[in-house]
């Protein structure tokens, strides 16, 4: 199995990756010194899919396995269901070093983070991801958190995981849209950081998209490798771990003013990426070429390009309310040239003349 380290001194953790490995688990985290109680946090459908292997897998290391369900969706991302789990752990007797392991995509890994970084002030847990989305960017880097009724991931903390455990395979029943959604932030790594990538999407998009596993672990662990970079720079996003905002200003805006309802996140990112890209040509920051590079493979994919229409005081409130903002300006990621970005301190209204 591959791994890389996510070098951060006394937090530092492997990412393993592989195909078809999840029953090798068990004998990985026995690596580990955690105690023999372990949980799962999962939801129903990824439990029908791979519970029992990891289960299995746990229990044949010696672990004594509680599997604890919570029902899908972006709803239960709330303090709600983490009081929820709080009890649980509470009835379970779990101790300080009683792990949990987060099985599922980024819904499950951030409301798992959550739990851990505040039950007992601090418990081990490791992300098992098992949507591309979470596989090349939520399970990386540690930032756990849940929603709040006035806005997404208001509540929250950094607290970095022990392991990433990465099996691709998984990927093969995530319906085709939720992979197409994941795909926009494989695609915004190759515009922030790395051309070579860029350049293999654009040459290998189907082979990708068609999940050839040779092609889904190359990039999957380039993502990996890229996000472990900026994470070992920037930990706690006070610099240049912003990049990866690339694209989710207008993307944040325009998931707020649709009520989270039309566009799925990646989908949103997508048009907030041409967007910026756009936005970096009319501002003189790159050359037409980059524009159409970007559009152009954002296109391919099968994601959405066109802003949607809305007054333009509406998208200017949508950007203002962004929790990133500060002093009345965004940072926002401009595009210089495929793998090549800068930030430029704008305010909601600059932003807006470029809309349409
Ligand atoms: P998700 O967790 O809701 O998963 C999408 C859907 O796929 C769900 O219905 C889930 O049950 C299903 N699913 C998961 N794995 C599957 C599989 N292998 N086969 C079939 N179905 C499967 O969505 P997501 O896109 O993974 O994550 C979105 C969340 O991630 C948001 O809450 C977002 O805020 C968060 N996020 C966090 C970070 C971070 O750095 N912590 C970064 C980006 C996004
Ligand atoms: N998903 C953005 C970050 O981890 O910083």
């Amino acid at each position: 199995m591959d791994k890389i380290t996510v070098d951060l001194g006394n937090r530092s953790y492997p990412i393993c990756f592989g195909y078809n490995n999840l029953s090798e688990l068990g004998k990985i985290i026995r690596g580990f010194d955690f105690s023999d109680r372990i949980g799962i946090v999962t939801n129903p459908e990824v439990a029908r899919l791979f519970l029992n292997t990891v289960e299995g897998s746990l229990r044949d290391a010696g672990f004594s396995v509680f599997p604890i369900e919570i029902p899908d969706g972006e709803g239960c991302k709330s303090l709600e269901w983490t009081s929820i789990l709080y009890d649980k752990l509470v009835s379970l007797k779990m101790d300080r070093k009683s792990a949990l392991i987060a099985l599922g995509g980024g819904v499950i890994g951030d409301i798992t983070g959550f739990v851990a970084a505040t039950f007992l002030r601090g418990i081990p847990y490791i992300q098992v991801p098992t949507t591309l989305l979470a596989q090349v960017d939520s399970s990386i880097g540690g930032k756990t958190g849940v929603n709040h009724s006035k806005g997404k991931n208001l509540i929250g903390a950094f607290y970095q995981p022990s392991l990433v455990f990465i099996d691709v395979d998984t990927l093969k029943t995530l319906p085709k849209s939720e992979f197409i959604s994941g795909l926009a932030e494989v695609i915004k790594y190759g515009i922030i950081w790395d051309s070579d990538l860029f350049k293999d999407l654009e040459d290998n998009l189907e082979r990708i998209i068609g999940l050839d596993r040779k092609y889904i672990l190359r990039i999957v662990k380039r993502c990996c490798s890229i996000k472990a970079k900026i994470v070992e720079e920037d930990e706690k996003e006070n610099g240049v771990r912003s990049i990866l905002n690339f694209g989710h200003t207008i993307g944040h805006a325009i998931e707020a003013l649709t009520d989270y309802k039309s566009y799925k996140h990646g989908e949103a990112v997508a048009i907030g990426m041409v967007t910026a890209a756009l936005l970096s040509l009319k501002m003189g920051v790159c050359n037409e070429d980059v524009f159409h590079r970007v559009k152009t493979l954002i296109q391919r994919a099968g994601l959405p390009t066109d802003l949607p229409e809305f007054p333009k005081d509406e998208y200017i409130s949508a950007i203002e309310l962004d929790k990133k903002m500060r002093s009345d300006k965004v940072k926002f990621v401009l595009a210089e040239d495929i793998g090549c970005v800068k930030f430029a301190d704008l305010a909601a209204e600059d932003i807006s003349k470029y809309l349409g």
